[in-house]
C-alpha cells in the first residue's frame, strides 16, 4: 500500500514537471482600456473649472451625471462630504462655486445652465 501511494506521487509530479517545461514562456500582456468618456459639462460657470480641478481625480463623472436632479443644498452638502469624509483636497473658498456648478448642471437647477453650456460647447467647436 505505501510503495502504491509513492509511485502514484512519484508519477503525478513528474506529470506536473512535464506540464511546466512545455507552458509558453511568460508573455507581457496588453491590456487596452476602454477610452473615459464620462466628463463633466463645459459651461462659463466658474465652478466648472473648480470642479475640473477638484472633483475628477478620485472616481468619473458619471458620478454626478447620475444623480436625480438634487437641490443646491443637497450639492453643497455633497461637496462639503467630498472634503470632510473622503478627504478631497478642495479650497473652502471654491466650494460654494462648486455647488453652483453642480446644482445647474446636474440639479435642481438643470436646464437654466443648458443653454449657457451649448455656448460653450459650439465656441469650443469653432476653436
Ligand atoms: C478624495 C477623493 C474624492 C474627490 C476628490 C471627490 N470625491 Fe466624490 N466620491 C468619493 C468617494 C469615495 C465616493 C463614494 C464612492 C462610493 O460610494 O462608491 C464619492 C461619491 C460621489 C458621488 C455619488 C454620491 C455619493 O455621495 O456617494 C457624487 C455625486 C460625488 N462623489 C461628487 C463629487 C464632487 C462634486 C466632487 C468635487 C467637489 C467630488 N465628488 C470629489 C471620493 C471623492
Amino acid at each position: 500500500m505505501k510503495m502504491q501511494i509513492a509511485s502514484f506521487t512519484v508519477s503525478g509530479l513528474a506529470a506536473i514537471l512535464v506540464g511546466l517545461a512545455c507552458a509558453p514562456a511568460a508573455q507581457a500582456l496588453e491590456i487596452a482600456l476602454p477610452p473615459e468618456t464620462a466628463a463633466l459639462k463645459p459651461s462659463t460657470l466658474p465652478g466648472y473649472q473648480l470642479a475640473l480641478r477638484n472633483c475628477t481625480a478620485c472616481h468619473s463623472a458619471q458620478y454626478m451625471q447620475t444623480q436625480p436632479p438634487l437641490s443646491h443644498e443637497w450639492w453643497e452638502g455633497e461637496v462639503k462630504k467630498m472634503k470632510k469624509v473622503y478627504g478631497a483636497l478642495i479650497p473652502d473658498a471654491d466650494m460654494s462655486a462648486i455647488a453652483d456648478y453642480m446644482s445647474a448642471t446636474y440639479g435642481s437647477g438643470k436646464g437654466a445652465d443648458e443653454a449657457n453650456a451649448k455656448g460653450v460647447a459650439a465656441a469650443g467647436a469653432k476653436k
